[in-house]
């Protein structure tokens, strides 16, 4: 299996960012965890502060790989763009958020890629994204 974990804006500071809202890990320390956790799967990882960045990331890995599991961060709520790429592609993408945005401010309640996702899982800290990867694997 080959997975692509695609981060948005802002989370390449993670472990220093509002770390009572994000952790206090950061993307590499936990991506190493991950990498350790799941030898047999191929674990990809790109991040990004732009958005065309992200959409090309997408478009690119979006007809071969097994899975996309994608935090679009802020884009999430405002970005066209990224929720057409997501509709665009035939790899299943899982929305995945480390916060839970439904418990956070209004304009967070809304996403441009969960109409076109696979599904969204939200609010278990850094485990999203382990949980995301566990149920690509359950398939
Ligand atoms: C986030 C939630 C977004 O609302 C926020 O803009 C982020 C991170 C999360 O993982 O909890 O940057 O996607």
């Amino acid at each position: 299996k080959k997975l692509m974990i695609i981060n948005g804006p802002n989370l390449n500071l993670l472990g220093t960012r509002e770390p009572d809202v994000y952790g206090s890990l950061s993307l590499h320390e936990f991506l190493d965890t991950i990498a350790e956790k799941y030898p047999t799967v191929e674990i990809f990882h790109f991040q990004s502060n732009i958005e065309g960045e992200l959409i090309s990331k997408i478009q690119e890995v979006g007809f071969t790989y097994d899975g996309i599991i994608l935090n679009a961060a802020a884009y999430t709520h405002t970005s066209v763009g990224i929720g057409d790429a997501v509709k665009a592609i035939t790899t299943p993408v899982i929305e995945v958020h480390i916060s839970n945005t439904f418990a956070r401010e209004e304009f967070r309640h809304h996403s441009y890629i969960a109409p076109n996702a696979k599904g969204v899982i939200l609010g278990f800290g850094l485990q999203s994204y382990e949980l995301a990867i566990q149920s690509f694997l359950n398939k």
